[in-house]
């Protein structure tokens, strides 16, 4: 069977005849869904939401970050539909799993890719290509998923493929989207990496064929590892840096000159979302699960980046003290509050911890963030406040967390008497008003 029904699902997926479900509709999910029936395929997006379900049925576009023109483009090519039931995986050529993978207690937490991987399944049919997507531990699609596909006489490589291709979005990039990132793709076997690659083909520019699923499903680990280590080394850096009386930031771009074997990150109050907190924890996690040993590197960044929203806190409070305001008597301004700037996400918003320290030290809080109407924390609950020149006057300091670039930073800390600027944003040098982390 396994030529003919590799050449005949190759020749679907070339023609776009092939039958697409995506399950799980978030961001990563909706996002592929919309490509591939843009692209020519009809595609069921398939979520246990059912009230995301009716609403993204109804054309309205729910999930935010996914590219609205797509979603609407997706929408009128009348090949892009939505559902609550698995059944359209039994008539599915593909099927790609894209649900969350959470971390709870240190902990990778896979019973969403093991419910969907058991409702797929029950009803996955001959010839069908199945490809993971969520972010995981090395070992997840053949030791996790596939047992829960196979039956007796139902085998993957047999009577199916099973491939694993990490999702690389990064929201809010307006450079690199779905179709301009580039893919890895690895497979239990060289026709799954072979038809898998295949289909990202046909939504994205450059696929990367690699030698199995565990090399795929580790990539994605180091890519965000590393990217959480090296944020940890320049927090430590810029501790060390105030210290000393010197410019974390000039440092940086001075060390950036180098036009090789360097790559510059920047400080802040920590790392958020939910991909750069909490993908290195699967390392971490497997690490000590398999060889009894920690993942030092990975859990050390961890604990550095942990401490850095304490860390501007006291920084904040100590600017202010030195100019006779105590942290219990003051008022201070946040600008923008979400983990990154220009998305709406306040998941792990490390922006959100600094200014529940500063709460917990007796600060009164006030924000502003295009993207957050409401904050509502364990500690906080606090409606936006305008960005009018009376309230940021009145604020005692401005804190510059999230920089948003619809922002005019000069403009808004203009008439400020102080600003803690956490991001460099201002990129002010020599104003006595303005302190930079
Ligand atoms: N969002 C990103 O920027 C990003 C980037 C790279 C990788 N990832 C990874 O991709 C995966 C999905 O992330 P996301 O941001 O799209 O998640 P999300 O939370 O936005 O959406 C997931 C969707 O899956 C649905 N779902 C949960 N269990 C289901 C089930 N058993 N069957 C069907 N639907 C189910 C949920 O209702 C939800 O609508 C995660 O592993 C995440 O780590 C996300």
């Amino acid at each position: 069977m396994e030529t003919t029904a590799r050449t005949s699902l190759g020749r679907r997926l070339d023609t776009r005849t092939a039958r697409v479900c995506v399950v799980g509709q978030g961001y990563v999910g909706l996002s592929l869904a919309a490509a591939a029936a843009v692209e020519g395929f009809h595609v069921t997006g398939i979520d246990v939401d059912a009230e995301r379900v009716a609403a993204l049925a109804g054309g309205e576009l729910v999930v935010p970050g996914v590219e609205e023109a797509l979603f609407v483009q997706a929408a009128e090519s009348g090949r892009l539909g939505f559902g609550s039931d698995y059944d359209p995986v039994a008539t599915a050529d593909v099927v790609v799993i894209c649900v969350p993978t959470p971390v709870h207690e240190h902990r990778p937490d896979l019973s969403m890719v093991e419910s969907a991987g058991r409702a797929v399944g029950e009803r996955l049919r001959r010839g069908a290509l199945v490809i993971l997507e969520s972010t995981t531990y090395p070992g997840t699609t053949e030791q996790v998923l596939r047992p829960l596909l196979e039956r007796p006489r139902f085998r993957a490589g047999q009577q199916f493929w099973l491939a694993f291709s990490p999702e690389r979005i990064d929201p809010g990039n307006v450079k690199y989207g779905l179709r301009t990132t580039p893919r890895v793709v690895g497979g239990i076997d060289e026709a799954s990496t072979e038809l898998a690659a295949a289909f990202y083909s046909t939504v994205v520019d450059d696929v990367n064929p690699v030698s199995g699923c565990r090399t795929a499903e580790m990539a994605k680990l180091l890519e965000n590892t590393f990217r959480m280590v090296n944020i940890a080394l320049v927090n430590e850096l810029s501790a060390l840096c105030a210290e000393q009386g010197i410019d974390t930031w000039e440092v940086i771009e001075a060390a950036a000159t180098k036009p090789f074997g360097f790559m510059p990150f920047h400080p802040g109050p920590g790392v958020g979302g939910h991909c750069i907190p909490l993908d290195p924890t699967y390392l971490a996690w497997q690490s000590r699960r398999d060889t009894g040993r920690p993942f030092r590197l990975v859990e050390l960044a961890q604990d550095i980046n942990a401490e850095m929203p304490a860390y501007v806190a006291r920084r904040i409070g100590d600017a202010l003290g030195d100019r006779g305001v105590p942290l219990p008597r003051a008022e201070v301004m946040a600008l923008g509050v979400t983990y990154k700037p220009d998305v709406g996400d306040l998941r792990e918003s490390a922006a959100v911890k600094t200014l529940e320290m500063l709460a917990a030290k007796g600060a009164r809080i006030r924000y502003h963030d295009p993207f957050v109407p409401r904050l509502q924390t364990d500690v906080l609950r606090l409606r936006r406040t305008p960005l009018t020149a009376a309230n940021l006057e009145a604020a005692d300091a401005v804190v510059v967390l999230t920089p948003h670039s619809q922002y005019d930073l000069d403009a808004l800390t203009r008439r400020a008497g102080f600003v803690f600027d956490a991001r460099n944003a201002l990129r002010r040098r020599g104003d006595d008003r303005v302190v930079t982390l």
